[in-house]
């Protein structure tokens, strides 16, 4: 038992005793009141149009339910990394979180397929197929690890970032340090592209910018702003390596213990806030953009043709994978 919670974090042990004391609170309210409350855990600030999403579907909960199906939500790694959140799913401590597919990757080997460079031609094509039978093939997944899918969020492109050195081509990764999310497919796509890849929780980040532990990182436009990692690094390149989608899960004791009717109202609540959240993301990246240009962050838009064939050997490799072959093949014919 020592030994189990030493290899523990002390943050996780303060999660979960946080969770399990509203648990218990929330669970004697809802005997009295007849309600449930479903507990949703993300990583990200509240400024983030993948927050506004979660609201958006907590509000439409709300109102479909009148109030007898809610969601609580704890933003900002308030209970831990995505792993843990995932994690937190999964032993039933928590009923909802919203993650990178990346963060998934390392639970459900599907998801992998996301993390692939410039396997989606632009947005319409990534929502085409997340929106189609690949997201469906790709929610269903977890279902065996705990982890049920519920919907997918707009998380735009993904390109590097940088403090001192301008990266106009692949060349110019060479010998930079460069904070990837923490699975395999991270990892390999930026090593792979020439960088040296380290991965690290994103709540981690700033700091880890500050003190020189990494010279640069990759995201979207809104999480290099809510996150103010622009006030650390001078640099956006526009190479837009990847267009890995965030997705909302629930764990699946959760799932099978709501009612149809408690179904239905989930199901159609996520589907409204993804309508809504596409829309929150363009609004902010807008924003956000005029923003970064008054503050004097330099935007590199690169030939991303090198940046295409550097990274090809990602998507080869994973050709070679039977289980995710024809689920490669299937987007690249869509
Ligand atoms: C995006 C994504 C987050 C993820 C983050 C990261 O912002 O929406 O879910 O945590 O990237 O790089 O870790």
């Amino acid at each position: 038992m020592k030994h189990f919670f030493k290899l523990m974090s002390f943050r996780k042990i303060l999660s979960i005793i946080f969770v399990g004391t509203w648990l218990l609170f929330n669970l004697s309210c809802a005997s009295n009141s007849d309600e449930k409350i479903l507990f949703f855990a993300h990583s990200l600030p509240t400024s983030h149009p993948v927050h506004k999403g979660i609201v958006a579907m907590q509000e439409s909960l709300n109102e479909k339910s009148g109030g007898k199906l809610q969601i609580k939500i704890f933003p900002d790694g308030q209970l831990g990394s995505e792993r843990e959140t995932i994690e937190l799913l999964q032993i039933g401590s928590i009923a909802m979180t919203k993650v990178s597919a990346s963060a998934l990757s390392n639970f459900a080997p599907e998801y992998k397929i996301t993390v692939i460079p410039y396997l989606f031609r632009d947005s319409d094509h990534l929502f085409k197929n997340l929106e189609g039978e690949v997201g469906e093939q790709l929610l269903a997944s977890g279902t065996e690890y705990l982890l049920r899918g519920v919907c997918f969020y707009d998380a735009g492109a993904r390109s590097f970032y940088t403090k001192d050195a301008p990266v106009n081509s692949p060349d110019d990764l060479d010998g930079l340090k460069l904070r990837v999310q923490n699975d395999q497919m991270s990892v390999d796509m930026a090593n792979t592209l020439g960088a040296s890849a380290t991965p690290m929780a994103f709540g981690e980040l700033y700091t880890a910018l500050q003190q020189n532990v990494v010279d640069g990182a990759e995201n979207n436009i809104p999480s290099f702003v809510s996150s103010n990692h622009f006030e650390v690094c001078k640099y956006y390149i526009f190479d837009e390596h990847t267009m890995v989608p965030d997705v909302v899960i629930i764990g699946t004791k959760f799932w099978d213990s709501l009612n149809e009717e408690e179904k239905v109202w989930l199901e159609e609540a996520a589907d409204e806030s993804v309508a809504k959240q596409k829309q929150y993301w363009k609004e902010t990246v807008d924003e956000n953009m005029k923003m970064l240009k008054e503050k004097g962050i330099e935007f590199i838009y690169p030939d991303k043709t090198p940046f295409v064939e550097k990274s090809r050997p990602v998507m080869e490799r994973l050709l070679e994978d039977p289980q995710l072959r024809p689920i490669i093949e299937k987007i690249n014919a869509n």
